[in-house]
């Protein structure tokens, strides 16, 4: 199944410089780029995308660190590409995550109330079709 999923290079990856490396995996795996932007978020966009982890701990502070600087909105395309770069991207935990992974080669734990692992990647195709709507209204 040919799939798109949403890839965003969060806060930190952007500062660091480190969405060229993202983007040069993601292409270096084959799968095309539908739609990319830099952009900063907002709350309301924030709250929409991480409706699911409202009420957890680490909601306030996952949604101050999206908002600490733009991010990298993408829009991959290809054969299983949902799953795929999952796996590109490796364990939420940069610490846990096998290293060829991009958050296992390029992050590590900041000691901070958030996980900042460098990018989020769809978990299904349903929340890619929800998220893509969300970062990207004009791309259906
Ligand atoms: P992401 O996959 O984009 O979606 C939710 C984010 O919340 C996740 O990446 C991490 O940045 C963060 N996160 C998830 N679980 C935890 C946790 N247990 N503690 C801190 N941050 C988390």
């Amino acid at each position: 199944d040919v799939q798109r999923s949403l890839v965003l290079v969060k806060p930190d990856g952007v500062r660091r410089g480190l969405s060229g490396e993202v983007l040069r995996r993601i292409e270096a795996k084959g799968y095309t780029l539908a739609a990319v932007e830099l952009r900063t978020a907002t709350p309301e966009i924030l709250a929409e995308h991480y409706a699911e982890h409202e009420g957890k701990p680490f909601y306030a502070p996952l949604v101050e660190f999206m908002l600490s600087g733009p991010v990298l909105a993408v829009v991959i395309e290809g054969e299983r590409c949902v799953e795929g770069f999952r796996s590109l991207a490796g364990a939420t935990d940069p610490t846990v995550a096998a290293p060829g992974t991009i958050r296992g080669d390029l992050g590590r734990d900041w000691g901070a109330a958030v996980q900042q692992n460098l990018v989020h990647g769809s978990d299904s195709p349903e929340s890619a079709a929800r998220e893509i709507g969300i970062w990207f209204s004009d791309l259906t």
